[in-house]
């Protein structure tokens, strides 16, 4: 699974956005280790607090099917290229802080970059103060 393959992954997955509210449709794609892939579109919601993001429903596929090993995320919408929301970017840190992230558009432009950069001294249980 090259980059290009899962970029159209994420891309393909746009057409099962559920976007009534926004007209948004996001796609992304998530590789494991072991080489499944799992993809995600956003979920909206009438009541707006419970919409999802494809990023997370990618990821929460992957954990809820019992794999955790991630390796690289596409994320694809109309757009120079499509940036995961602050939320997403927490999620991805708590599982995968090495992870690459590829930054996509339909028209197959991308910019390659990590978690780490997308979120620079994360949040994570580890800095809590000793008891
Ligand atoms: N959205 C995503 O699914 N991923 C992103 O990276 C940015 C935003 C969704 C949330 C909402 O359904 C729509 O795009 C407009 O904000």
């Amino acid at each position: 699974m090259d980059d290009k393959q899962l970029l159209q992954l994420a891309n393909e997955a746009r057409a099962n956005a559920y976007v009534p509210y926004s007209g948004f449709a996001v796609g992304a794609a998530l590789l494991c280790k072991d080489g499944s892939v799992y993809t995600g579109v956003n979920v909206e919601n009438a009541a707006y607090g419970p919409s999802i993001c494809a990023e997370r429903t990618a990821i929460f596929k992957a954990i809820s099917e019992g794999n955790r090993r991630f390796v690289k995320l596409a994320v694809t919408c109309e757009s120079d290229h499509c940036r995961p929301c602050g939320v997403c970017r927490q999620v991805m840190f708590e599982h995968a802080p090495d992870m690459e992230v590829l930054m996509g558009n339909p028209e197959g432009f991308f910019v390659r970059t990590t978690v780490r950069e997308l979120l620079p001294d994360g949040f994570s249980l580890k800095h809590l103060p000793a008891t």
